[in-house]
């Protein structure tokens, strides 16, 4: 098995998160999964769980989550969370990771890791428990070490080690987490605004003609101080909030 370090990410998180656990699975279906699971069988604790192998990797609207061993890195982070607007938390974990990792990282609305064209990390964000009040948000987070062959995916897929030479997924892990935690409990307090420049800097539509699911198509205008997509289209500025509609680039 891998050496991980999940002592030092503890003792860097711990006082932030008080009850904070880490653990690592050589195999589970998906770490986002198993968190949820916890969180309804009344297992609250904050947890960062990280999995060498995951047999169910979930990823938005549906879709799976395929990581090689050893290729990836994919992990969950579960921890309570009241935010005044829960708007943009995928926005802001995204700027928060790619600011972690490499200046060359885009961001693709709303929860995209991206690489000159190509997808190197996604991120899932699910909720547990009911209420206006303090809820348990689970972070599901797959990024790509190696870059993966690209047969059957959709969009090209493209690896951290091809502007970060040599990095293993024990050290994008270490060097993530920390910044993490820091960045979701500012969402907390601040909500997106706080990230509204930071995502601009690194936002891959901006500019770009974009097709929508929903069949609208236009020109990226950036995202609002609630994370909401601006797009131009025939008809004018439309905001897109909705999580159920995805967004590609057209290529001009
Ligand atoms: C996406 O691009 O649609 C989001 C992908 C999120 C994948 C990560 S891998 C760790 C965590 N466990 C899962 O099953 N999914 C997330």
């Amino acid at each position: 098995m891998t050496r991980w370090p999940a002592e030092a990410i503890w003792e860097a998180v711990a006082p932030l998160l008080p009850g904070f656990t880490v653990e690592v699975l050589p195999e589970v279906d998906s770490t986002s999964s198993e968190l949820m699971r916890r969180l309804r069988a009344g297992q609250p604790e904050p947890t960062l769980l990280v999995a060498e192998r995951q047999t169910a990797g979930r990823g938005r609207m549906g879709r799976g989550w395929v990581s090689q061993v050893g290729d990836s890195l994919t992990f969950s982070l579960s921890l309570p969370l009241a935010p005044v607007d829960w708007s943009g938390l995928s926005l802001a974990v995204g700027v928060s990771v790619a600011d972690s990792l490499h200046p060359d990282l885009r961001l693709k609305w709303p929860n995209d890791i991206w690489l000159g064209g190509r997808k190197l990390g996604g991120i899932l964000i699910e909720t547990a428990g009911s209420g206006a009040a303090q809820r348990q948000v689970v972070i599901g987070i797959g990024l790509n070490i190696v870059t993966p062959m690209a047969d059957g995916l959709s969009t090209p897929p493209a690896g951290l080690r091809e502007i970060l030479p040599g990095v293993d997924a024990p050290q994008v892990l270490l060097r993530v987490v920390e910044p993490l935690v820091r960045a979701v409990q500012a969402f907390e307090a601040e909500g997106f605004a706080r990230f509204q420049a930071g995502f601009a800097r690194r936002d891959l539509l901006l500019g770009q003609p974009v097709a929508l699911s929903n069949g609208m198509t236009g020109t990226g205008r950036g995202v609002d101080a609630v994370g909401a997509l601006q797009v131009m289209t025939a008809n004018g500025l439309e905001r897109v909030t909705s999580a159920e509609v995805s967004v590609r680039p057209v290529a001009a």
